[in-house]
């Protein structure tokens, strides 16, 4: 399988060695597995992470939250909470951190991947009381082998999860508003071709992707709202 590995921290850490660790236990599983070298422009990042099955992204926690790096990596992406891509993909993101805040780094993270269309998310933080000479102890090294081997199998495995249903709103609501920025439209823009293209129009979330009868019901639901909202509220772009 294809691996792409993100470093949103500033320097090579704590967080990196932790990362080291997870490569080499996805290489011990997955004997073919390929990894992209590091590049640095961002639709070059974009084109890598339609190449991978897997991304391992890791980011020290700075300030309870991911680096600046990271987020305006993220941010540069914003585009794709609009018109999500990525459907089939999983991901790993590792942070470490001094004491405390960790967990609102990957809340941040996992969220921002599920927003584009990630369809799982693992990840794995840790303690580290040090700054650049951390040594992850036996029981760190553990759980991340164990983290690391249960995103390998879903990756070789390629089975697509159920998504969220609470990813099934802003995603329907887009949908039943993408056709007021459809070609010919006085606002026309990107995501009227994407949510008018004939894959999507009659669907609660991408083909590719399981859904529950609810959670089509649900889609249903948010894709009404939106294109009865869309009539009356137009977003308006600089032309
Ligand atoms: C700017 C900055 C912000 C930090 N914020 C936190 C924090 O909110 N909570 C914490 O416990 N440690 C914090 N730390 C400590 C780092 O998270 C910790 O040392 C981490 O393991 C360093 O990883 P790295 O070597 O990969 O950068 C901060 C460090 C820096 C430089």
């Amino acid at each position: 399988m294809k691996y792409l590995v993100i470093n949103g921290s500033p320097h090579k850490g704590n967080t990196w060695k932790l990362v080291e660790y997870a490569v080499s236990y996805v290489k011990e599983l997955d004997k073919y597995a390929e990894f992209s070298p590091h590049r640095e422009k961002v639709d070059v990042v974009y084109n890598d992470m339609g190449w991978a099955d897997g991304l391992i992204l890791c980011s020290t926690t700075f300030n309870m939250r991911e680096t600046a790096l990271l987020k305006n990596l993220i941010d540069h992406f914003c585009y794709l909470m609009h018109r999500p891509h990525f459907f089939t993909k999983k991901a790993l993101f590792i942070t470490s951190v001094g004491g405390v805040g960790a967990k609102g780094a990957v809340k941040s993270i996992t969220g921002s991947l599920a927003a584009i269309g990630f369809n799982r998310c693992y990840s794995y933080r840790v303690g580290t009381a040090s700054w650049n000479v951390y040594k992850p102890n036996e029981k760190v090294k553990k759980q991340l082998r164990k983290v690391s081997e249960k995103f390998c199998e879903d990756v070789k495995g390629k089975k697509m999860h159920y998504p969220k249903s609470n990813l099934l709103i802003p995603y329907n609501l887009f949908r039943g508003m993408g056709r007021y920025y459809a070609p010919g439209t006085e606002y026309e823009a990107a995501d009227g071709v994407y949510w008018t293209e004939k894959k999507r129009v009659a669907r609660a979330y991408d083909k590719g992707i399981p859904l529950h009868l609810y959670q089509r019901v649900i889609g249903g639901i948010f894709c009404f709202i939106g294109k009865t909202a869309g009539k009356y509220m137009v977003v308006t772009y600089k032309k």
